[in-house]
């Protein structure tokens, strides 16, 4: 599979590693772009941000890479975390950086695109970038963690969210807590 992981300045870069974790990134295409401030915001909240050898990370301002155009054929693109600002920026068609306009070519193109938002409360405009993406056809999978597979760590409640978006890029993690399984 060939995906896109995209990570912005919202809190919660845990969650990009855990995912960057439980996807085997030697046997798919992964490439991995990170805004300024997502750089910042890892630095805050990780002393160990690890991304694995096989990922190809690219800048956030050289358009000279396969995922921004059409006719490349990707599956699917993550924004994790994803900031409001990013959030707002795709639903206005912004697409002046690479991860914008990685994010644009797939909406145009129908191809999955998923945006894990972190930010409490929401205003109005949020809402409706929201609304605006969903019409889009992204899927917009909150950073909301569930509590009913007891998790008992940090990275246990994070992974409740990330066993989410594995789910819906196709690459489900046969670990994944699920509600009714034995
Ligand atoms: C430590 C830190 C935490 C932040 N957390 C959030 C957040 O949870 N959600 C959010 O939408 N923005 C958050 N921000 C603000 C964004 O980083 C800011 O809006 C930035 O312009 C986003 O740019 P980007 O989307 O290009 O990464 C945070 C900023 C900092 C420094």
């Amino acid at each position: 599979m060939k995906l896109v992981i995209a990570a912005t300045g919202a809190s919660g870069t845990i969650y990009l590693q855990r995912l960057l974790e439980q996807i085997d990134c030697a046997a798919h295409e992964v490439h991995l772009v990170m805004s300024a401030y997502a750089d910042k915001v890892a630095k805050q909240e990780l002393d160990n941000f690890r991304i694995p050898e096989s990922v190809s990370r690219h800048s956030d301002n050289d358009m000279n890479v396969p995922f921004v155009s059409g006719s490349a054929r990707f599956e699917a693109m993550v924004i994790v975390p994803c900031s409001m600002a990013t959030l707002g920026r795709i639903a206005s068609g912004s697409s002046d950086s690479v991860l914008l306009r990685a994010a644009d070519v797939f909406l145009k193109e129908r191809r999955k695109l998923i945006l894990v938002p972190r930010e409490t409360p929401w205003n109005l405009i949020h809402a409706r970038n929201v609304v605006t993406l969903l019409e889009a056809g992204a899927v917009v999978l909150p950073a909301i963690p569930s509590f009913y597979s007891r998790p008992n760590s940090v990275t246990a409640v994070v992974d409740t969210v990330v066993w989410r978006i594995l789910d819906q890029i196709g690459l489900s993690n046969p670990s994944a807590y699920r509600w009714g399984m034995k």
